[in-house]
């Protein structure tokens, strides 16, 4: 298919109210959040660089404890010892690679026998690539990381995470946070 017609194939499948509010949030102000998260944790992938990193940073600096999900374990252990110095909050960390099924299940399993509750997730591993690559389980790789490692983890973490819901336990209502496209 040409450039051009792909370009209206896919503009004519866009919905005008999802074009209008990306415009209106585009020019809208940021929402600042002020609350404060001391003995909450926040389970999060990705978080040895960008927006993860940042993200995992900003929760600590409101006090919240962090687990990361990370692929490179010299790296997360520098996040660590950055975040627990500078914000006197834990930082632990899992190591797995989040394209790999076998990695996926084990860390997502490992998670679910916690003892604490997990307050929040966030989903933001990602890749972006321009050519198609496999996994080694010979599935699309950008699809794993970005999509099914997130399904496969909340799957395995559904029962943790209805059973936070009790009443009686420590967190209220936490909700599996997807700050990619399409999440
Ligand atoms: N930046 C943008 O403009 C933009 C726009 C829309 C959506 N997003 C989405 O936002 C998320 C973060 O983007 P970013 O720009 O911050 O990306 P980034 O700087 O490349 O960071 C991606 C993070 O994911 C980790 N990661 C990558 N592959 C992994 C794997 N197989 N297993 C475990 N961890 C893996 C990376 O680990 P390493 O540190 O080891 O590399 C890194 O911590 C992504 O999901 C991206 O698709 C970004």
């Amino acid at each position: 298919m040409r450039k051009k017609s792909k370009f209206f194939k896919y503009f004519r499948e866009y919905e005008w109210s999802n074009i209008l509010a990306m415009i209106r949030n585009g020019r809208s102000d940021p929402k600042i959040c002020r609350e404060d998260f001391p003995d909450k944790l926040v389970v999060i992938t990705g978080a040895t660089s960008g927006i993860g990193y940042h993200t995992a940073r900003k929760y600590a600096s409101h006090g919240a404890g962090l687990l990361c999900v990370n692929r490179n374990p010299e790296k997360s252990e520098a996040l660590r010892r950055e975040i627990e110095t500078e914000f006197g909050v834990r930082c632990d960390f899992r190591t797995a690679d989040l394209s790999l099924v076998g990695d996926i299940r084990r860390v997502a399993e490992e998670i679910s026998r916690l003892d604490s509750p997990i307050d929040v997730l966030i989903h933001n591993a990602g890749i972006y690539l321009t050519k198609k690559a496999l996994t080694a389980d010979g599935l699309e790789k950008v699809f794993v990381v970005q999509y099914l490692s997130s399904f496969m983890m909340n799957r395995i973490l559904t029962e943790k995470l209805k059973a936070q819901k009790k009443p009686g336990s420590s967190s209220s209502d936490p909700k599996p946070i997807d700050s990619r496209p399409g999440g």
